[in-house]
């Protein structure tokens, strides 16, 4: 593919090619609504949406960061600093700055953390290539230095890391602290990191061949009920429901339940065509009625036969179904959510069944030590606690308002997303920009080996990653020059090794100090994210070398076809001719 062939470009001294062809094509494939931006104007153009979108979020990075209110199409508001959560709720128009968007959300999919770090990355990377386009370099060549940058980057992590104890619960606190201490809950110590880590240590399993795996979006559930304090917020061994029990006469407490899950309807089915019934006796209609009661007769009689405690089922249950069940002492759920269903069944070892009539002792889940429905404010709660060995379990959040939860549970998100890194790779490098600090000198250092024209933006990537230590730097109102000389000078590299690697900057007070001493921890898996995300973006993004935009309008849409084929037509002829 050739990012600089495109029409508008001087013949470099060869004859000029026969002009018809060319200047009827770029005429008659757009119309007069479409946008186009070639060359250079579309990369600094990009290059300006990048930064704009990074500048939306850079006073939000690191432990003194400023909060954002977004207010949503809704009227709602949020109160934020997670640079997922900001951009999120930010509306673009600019194609490059939607792109750079995406990439904040993909960080927060694949690792939870570093959403704001991706971004400012990113905008600086594009930012040091800008000087090398004005200079008519081939994006070719800054991308081609990117990536060999990117290759030693992650080289020289991967030698750097250091590994981690998943056992010892103190070190792993230090971990999720530090991501949370750049967040509003910093304020509450260790609440919620240890709200993450129980979270994540119930849902974690370990399969015969020692993987380990932790579904959090599957078998962790936040919960969110205003009111009381947000200490009174815990991680509840089993699983909480907003629901009650269908019939009031039903038991609300029961200790050490056989439960039995469904996900079917508990009532007369209607058929699924259309049916039509002609009574000619009135016998017939009791008949008829009779019919459907047997058929839940058979069906709660199923359910009884294995004398259950509590059934759930995801459907409806009819009143006739739950006074057999009522009668039979057995007490139960209707229309539970999917996801809450699989979530019981694994916290209590049931298997959900379609059918009861082909349910066996085996299907019965017998792992829960407590049921009982409690009621919070004006609303009923069903609790299935004290499991055995629950391995998914409900985080139950309180707290004052509704603004207030919501980002107690976007930092729970981070907190949580953070453990299940570290226990899945228990590797971690420092943070306080500590780390970006060691790979700038690292990456300057080694530019000199860089032959030819690559060397200049190998280099750049190497001042791009001054950013982080910079921004918070500036965030917390430190003096940036003074203290980013001293990094610098800390980590300068002798013999191949970074004697200051664990320096970084201590972002409260704004001094230089050694991450061990603070215990600012960060996964390597974080880390690297970061840096290929970054990289592979603003590559991205400087391989493109126009815009193209314009809205179809119906009417034009049937008249851009019709130019389509007179076009393909012509280019044609044109080729038979040339042929
Ligand atoms: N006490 C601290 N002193 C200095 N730097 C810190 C401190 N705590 C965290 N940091 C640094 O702050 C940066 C993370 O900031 P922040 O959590 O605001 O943004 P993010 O993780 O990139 O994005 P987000 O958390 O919004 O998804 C990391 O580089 C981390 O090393
Ligand atoms: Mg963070």
């Amino acid at each position: 593919m050739s990012e600089s062939a495109h029409c508008e470009q001087p013949s470099n001294g060869h004859l000029p090619l026969p002009s018809r062809r060319p200047t009827t094509l770029s005429t008659s494939i757009t119309d007069s609504n479409t946008q186009r931006e070639h060359g250079r104007k579309a990369q600094l153009s990009n290059i300006a949406a990048a930064r704009a979108v990074a500048d939306i979020i850079r006073t939000t990075l690191g432990p003194r960061a400023m909060l954002k209110m977004i207010l949503d199409p809704v009227g709602g508001i949020n109160l934020t600093n997670d640079g997922n959560a900001i951009l999120r709720e930010v509306d673009v128009s600019h194609p490059a700055a939607k792109n750079m968007i995406e990439l904040s959300r993909t960080q927060d999919e694949e690792v939870g953390d570093g959403t704001t770090s991706v971004i400012i990355l990113a905008a600086e990377l594009l930012k040091v290539a800008e000087p090398f386009l004005i200079k008519n370099m081939h994006p070719r060549i800054i991308i081609s230095a990117y990536y060999r940058a990117l290759e030693d980057a992650l080289e020289f992590l991967e030698k750097n890391t250091q590994p981690l104890d998943i056992e010892n619960r103190d070190l792993l606190l230090d971990i999720v602290n530090t991501t949370l201490g750049t967040k509003f809950t910093a304020r509450f110590g260790n609440l919620v990191s240890n709200l993450a880590l129980d979270a994540v240590k119930t849902v974690l399993v370990t399969n015969e061949g020692g993987q380990r795996e932790i579904d959090l979006k599957r078998y962790a559930r936040v919960e969110k009920i205003p009111g009381d304090y947000l200490e009174a917020s815990r991680v509840i061994d089993g699983v909480m429901l907003n629901k009650d029990v269908v019939d009031a006469k039903m038991r609300r407490h029961i200790k050490n339940p056989r439960i039995v899950l469904l996900d079917c309807n508990l009532e007369y089915k209607k058929a699924e065509s259309a049916l039509q019934v002609e009574i000619l006796k009135e016998d017939d209609w009791d008949k008829i009625l009779k019919q459907e009661e047997e058929y839940i007769e058979s069906m709660c009689g199923a359910i009884i036969a294995l004398k259950p405690d509590l059934v759930f089922t995801e459907k409806g249950i009819s009143e006739l179904a739950s006074h057999y069940l009522c009668k039979a002492g057995i007490t139960a759920v209707r229309r539970v959510r999917k996801m809450d269903n699989n979530r019981i069944a694994r916290a209590v070892g049931a298997t959900i069944a379609n059918d009861p009539r082909d349910l066996k002792e085996s299907d019965v889940g017998t792992g829960c030590g407590l049921f009982e429905v409690k009621k919070i404010g004006d609303e009923y709660f069903t609790y299935l606690v004290e499991c055995k060995d629950p391995k998914a379990c409900t985080i139950l959040l309180r707290g004052a308002s509704k603004d207030v939860l919501q980002e107690v549970e976007r930092n729970l998100h981070d907190a949580m997303a953070v453990a299940r890194n570290v226990i899945l790779d228990p590797r971690v490098v420092p943070g306080g920009g500590a780390t970006e600090m060691a790979l700038s000198c690292a990456l300057a250092k080694k530019a000199k080996s860089v032959p030819g024209a690559q060397q200049g933006p190998y280099r750049e990537v190497a001042t791009a990653l001054e950013v982080i230590p910079r921004t918070l730097s500036e965030n917390c109102g430190a003096n940036t020059i003074r203290l980013i000389t001293e990094l610098r000078a800390k980590h300068s590299i002798e013999d191949g090794v970074d004697k200051g690697f664990n320096f970084g900057l201590d972002g409260h007070q704004g001094t230089m100090t050694d991450m061990k001493v603070l215990n600012l921890w960060e996964p390597a898996l974080v880390k690297t994210q970061t840096l290929k995300t970054a990289i592979e973006a603003s590559a991205l993004l400087l391989r493109i070398d126009a815009i193209v935009s314009g809205m179809r309008s119906d009417a034009t849409k049937a008249e851009a076809v019709r130019q389509g084929n007179a076009e393909d037509d012509e280019e044609t002829f044109g080729d038979a001719r040339d042929g």
